[in-house]
């Protein structure tokens, strides 16, 4: 009886297994167009960001940030009620993720610089030393290893100083944040060519402004995530523009900005419905930047100024981008980094959507997932490979052909170290990248979100993105490579995507 069952047991978990297997080989793939080989100059990386692994947040002098505040007010809100404390711990253990760095042989590493870290007020009257010491050591350990530093320069953690006058609502933020990025153009610019100086916008302005489930928590549809946005789009360009002319005779870098987006389908192919999804998501930033125009996409301008007028308002919620700004915005990012993780079908919405005012009432369309695609542990995230090819055939097609560099992308899990659906799901989205590179769009570089396990946010640490588990309960934060990180070293090797095995 018991070897019956032992038996059972066996054969049921080889059929999940093949189950979930032959699912991921059907849905989560790609078919190979053209050169099966990555271009001698393409990139190969992972990413992470400061509050996310580096932990220490109160030693050496660091500031408080936002995220540190929410977290220890709020445990609540996360769903093991944790915060980044300690995290990684990759402040007193960067030597362990460069090990890490090397055994993956990546060329490059993104990670971000924690502005309450350098200001620990935010204000340039309370610069830190030993913040700016220990960002030399990173720099200067990955350069030492033959691997180029891609920095972000704000990822979500704002010192919380700065967020007691308003954050991201006031404008003052855009001084703010030249001055700081001038800090760090001056103290790192001689290593770092690859500045990347916002993380997604519009994930820290919506959650943060609008839905009030990120700090600060401000509960505005559709007003203050607007000016998050506005306010973003111009601290990127005067941190751009202030780079070009002061800075890059001498280091030659680039600067760029990193949005986060889905590609959308239509099941009835209404291309007015594709089109508002794109301009809605994509578009809010990179339309101001990289369109022959300028300016917030069409549909954006037009819809939000109506609905204004419509509630009673004397002008649009949507800030007006005119004028000088207008012109400082448009061009200012030598490439675009694109956050990609998710796709969705697309309709007009069929009722209202979300309160009056906001972002989804504007946008008045119902995205929704098919329902063959393969889902990974978090809700909005299926994977759909195609949707990333079509998105870098759109930003080819619709905003002149830019450098593309892939800042993220990845897939989440509980933690197995055989993690075939990671591989499967890295391989099918390095497939699309190859593709659409093989069609003559100007991708240059690919990056895995994450190098190891770390805080994700309000989902603490329950969601696994690593390449690298992470030891969170031991005191010495062991890191081990996954089967993916395996995979992903010999796809770095051998510039092409090897079957699996
Ligand atoms: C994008 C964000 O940049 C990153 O902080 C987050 O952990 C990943 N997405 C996964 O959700």
């Amino acid at each position: 009886m018991w070897l019956f069952a032992f038996f059972a047991t066996i054969g049921i978990l080889a059929n999940t297994i093949n189950v979930t297997q032959a699912k991921f080989d059907y849905n989560c793939n790609l078919t190979a167009k053209g050169s099966p080989k990555f271009p001698d100059s393409f990139s190969f990386g992972v990413s992470t960001a400061a509050y996310q692994i580096e932990g220490a947040w109160n030693e050496d002098g660091k500031g408080e940030s936002i995220w540190d505040d929410f977290t220890h007010k709020f445990p609540e809100k996360m769903d093991d009620r944790s915060n980044g404390d300690i995290a990684a711990d990759s402040y007193h253990r960067f030597d362990q993720d460069l090990a890490a760095l090397k055994e993956l042989k990546v060329t490059h590493y993104r990670f971000s610089i924690a502005w309450p870290r350098i200001y620990p007020t935010g204000d340039i009257s309370s610069k830190n030393q030993k913040g700016i010491d220990y960002y030399n050591m990173v720099i200067n350990k990955l350069i030492a290893n033959g691997i180029e530093p891609l920095v972000t320069i704000f990822h979500y953690d704002l010192p919380l100083e700065i967020q007691k006058i308003g954050g991201f609502a006031n404008p003052l933020i855009i001084n703010m944040f030249v001055t700081y990025a001038i800090e760090l153009f001056e103290n790192f610019g001689d290593r770092v060519k690859i500045w990347n100086t916002f993380n997604e916008p519009f994930d820290y302005c919506k959650p943060g402004y609008a839905d009030a489930n990120y700090p600060p928590q401000v509960n505005a549809h559709g007003v203050a995530d607007y000016l998050c946005m506005d306010h973003s789009l111009k601290a990127h360009a005067a941190a751009y523009r202030t780079y070009k002319t002061k800075y890059y005779e001498k280091q030659r870098g680039k600067v760029g900005i990193t949005v986060s987006s889905r590609f959308f389908f239509s099941h009835t192919n209404d291309q007015e419905a594709i089109s508002r999804g794109m301009q809605f998501n994509l578009g809010f930033l990179i339309h101001p930047i990289f369109s022959k125009t300028g300016g917030y996409p069409p549909a954006m301008v037009e819809t939000i100024n109506r609905n204004s007028l419509k509630e009673g308002r004397v002008s649009s919620r949507l800030p007006k981008l005119d004028g000088r700004w207008r012109e400082l915005i448009k061009g200012s990012s030598d490439y675009l980094g694109l956050n990609y993780y998710t796709s969705r079908y697309i309709k007009r919405a069929s009722k209202p959507n979300g309160e009056n005012p906001s972002w989804e009432r504007d946008y008045d369309s119902d995205a929704y997932p098919d329902e063959t695609w393969v889902r990974g542990k978090p809700d909005w995230l299926y994977c759909v490979p195609e949707g990333l090819e079509g998105i870098l055939k759109y930003i080819r097609d619709h905003y002149g052909n830019p450098e593309v560099i892939i800042t993220e992308n990845g897939w989440s899990d509980d933690g197995d170290p055989e993690d075939d659906d990671r591989i499967h799901f890295i391989k099918a989205h390095m497939q699309a990248v190859l593709n659409a590179v093989n069609d003559g769009c100007n991708v240059t570089g690919y990056t895995v979100w994450s190098l190891l396990d770390n805080f994700e946010w309000q989902k603490g640490y329950t969601h696994k993105f690593g390449l690298y588990a992470l030891n969170i309960t031991s005191p010495s934060r062991e890191r081990t490579p996954r089967k993916s990180a395996k995979y992903y070293r010999r796809v770095i090797e051998t510039r092409t995507l090897p079957s699996i095995s």
